[in-house]
């Protein structure tokens, strides 16, 4: 079973803690831009210490090691509200300036990550753990988030609404929402950060950006170009912290904060909608997903089984929008299922580093505990194990397979945020839409058909914010993403993305000498 991904696994170093003066030799050393590790606060365009005089380490999930040098804890209530003062101080200005100059600044940003590809990836693969290529796809999506919010920041129209009064002329203006506060995950290190400051910034709106203890240096080297993008004082500030409660708290509780914009899991995106709700501040929250993927008997077998092979293990299955239950019509079921199970077995799982390697480790040990407990439930329900189904070394856990997993199984009501496929086999319609909505959340769903008809009558029914039809890659700068029940609420991305972080005013004029 999986001989390629346990030949490369044997080759792994076991995990060997460096200390924090040997962790210069870490991978993070081998950068061609040295000036793009950081490791500590960035508040006000200056490189700020903790005040405690505690750090942090970062270890690369692949091989234990420290990646780079410790960082400063910055998280006290104190530090992060000097980050806000700093951010509502910059608003007063930064929400004047044109948008012709925040779309050079975020054209600038976009063409200095451009400019350090190899090492942004490098540190996305380092802290996270993904295939190289995979951090490759990471750091052009998040550039595409500067390229995009660019161009539409000369996009912010207002409107002209006829007068029911006569005498008065109506116009509607957008203006940016205020110091934003933006609290970002481990899966997408850099991707997830621009695009949530990506419109911030195109808006006119400065932030606070907590970025995860996980992975900090993507978001600390992005606050490096923003200063070299030219961005003015406190407009972009970063905290970073392994105090995520504290920093939430004070951010959401604090009245200078106008937004929050989260991605992670839904239990801590109500935790921060109770925290702001003494505010009754604006809110985005990504949160966790449920997606099924249907494959009915009329649709391109091969095309279904690449599109559930990205959509399902892309990052090791960590991925807010990935499958979490692949549902196959019983008369396509051994075909699918065979196919799929050979394309698995030829993945090279191992350091995300090396050549070759299609498949990375998982974040941390609580990750894989969720897939074990989750493979071990299906199994002693009545799963049949396809492929994979164990822990390997370290944080690796072999891509895996369940067949006719049960209704009931775990797997099939909660995330399992892992390389875990459990298939399903139905055979109507109306039974494989009623299952896949038979979920609290909403993010996305996807399903292979070629009947038009079909293809209409199942994405309008998909209880989702995203649906992908034919394909198992929805993600772009240019669409909206979020989702809808308890995957929670706002649009990131796309021209609703910079609705999230304006506010709408008309001023309704008289005195004008009109009738
Ligand atoms: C996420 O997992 O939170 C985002 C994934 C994506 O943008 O594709």
């Amino acid at each position: 079973m999986l001989p390629t991904a346990l030949k490369a696994l044997n080759l792994l170093p076991k995990r060997n803690i460096m200390t924090s003066s040997a962790a210069l030799a870490g991978k993070l050393s081998a950068l061609k831009n040295p000036s793009l590790v950081k490791s500590q606060s960035f508040i006000n365009n200056e490189w700020v210490k903790s005040t405690s005089g505690k750090t942090f380490k970062v270890y690369d999930p692949s091989t234990g090691e420290q990646i780079g040098p410790d960082v400063e804890e910055c998280g006290s209530a104190e530090e992060v509200e000097k980050a806000i003062k700093v951010a509502k101080e910059a608003f007063k200005t930064y929400r004047n300036t044109t948008p012709k100059s925040r779309q050079d600044m975020l054209t600038k940003l976009y063409n200095l990550m451009l400019d350090n590809t190899d090492d942004l990836a490098t540190i996305i693969t380092a802290e996270n753990g993904k295939p190289l290529a995979d951090a490759r796809g990471e750091h052009m999506y998040s550039a595409s988030f500067c390229e995009w919010f660019a161009a539409e920041a000369m996009r912010t129209y207002g409107d002209v609404i006829p007068s029911t009064i006569p005498g008065l002329r109506n116009v509607v203006i957008k203006q940016p929402v205020g110091p934003v506060a933006i609290i970002t995950p481990w899966n997408f290190p850099s991707a997830m950060i621009t695009r949530k400051i990506a419109p911030a910034l195109a808006a006119g709106c400065t932030c606070v950006i907590k970025v995860p203890a996980e992975t900090p240096f993507s978001g600390l080297a992005l606050a490096e170009l923003v200063k070299q993008a030219g961005f003015p004082a406190g407009v972009v500030n970063i905290i970073t912290s392994e105090d995520s409660k504290t920093v939430g708290e004070v951010l959401c509780a604090s009245k200078d904060i106008k937004k929050v914009s989260f991605t992670g899991s839904t239990n801590v995106g109500k935790i921060l909608a109770k925290q702001s709700a003494s505010t009754l501040k604006k809110l985005s929250l990504e949160l966790g997903g449920n997606a099924s993927f249907v494959v009915f008997e009329d649709a391109d077998i091969d095309a279904a089984v690449a599109g559930a092979l990205v959509c399902k293990f892309r990052s090791s299955g960590q991925t807010c929008v990935c499958v979490q239950k692949i549902a196959v019509h019983a008369s396509v079921y051994d075909e699918f299922t065979s196919k799929f199970v050979a394309a698995v077995n030829a993945f090279k799982v191992g350091d995300g580093a090396e050549q070759g390697t299609t498949h990375g480790p998982l974040i941390h040990s609580r990750a894989l505990e969720k897939v074990e407990q989750h493979v071990n439930d299906a199994v002693e329900r009545g799963a049949k194990v396809l492929t994979g189904g164990k822990r390997l070394h370290g944080n690796f856990f072999q891509p895996t397979v369940l067949g006719d997993v049960p209704q009931g199984a775990e797997c099939l009501k909660e995330e399992t945020f892992g390389p875990l496929a459990p298939i399903i086999k139905f055979t109507s319609e109306d039974e494989v839409i009623e299952m896949a909505n038979d979920t609290d959340v909403g993010l996305a769903g996807y399903f292979y058909s070629r009947d038009i008809g079909r293809i209409w009558r199942v994405a309008e029914a998909l209880e989702v914010g995203m649906v992908g039809v034919n394909t198992g890659v929805i993600s772009q700068a240019t669409i909206p993403f979020g989702g809808i029940k308890e995957s929670g609420y706002g649009r990131e991305g796309s021209k609703y993305g910079m609705s999230d972080y304006e506010i709408t005013k008309v001023i309704c004029m008289g005195g004008l000498g009109t009738s």
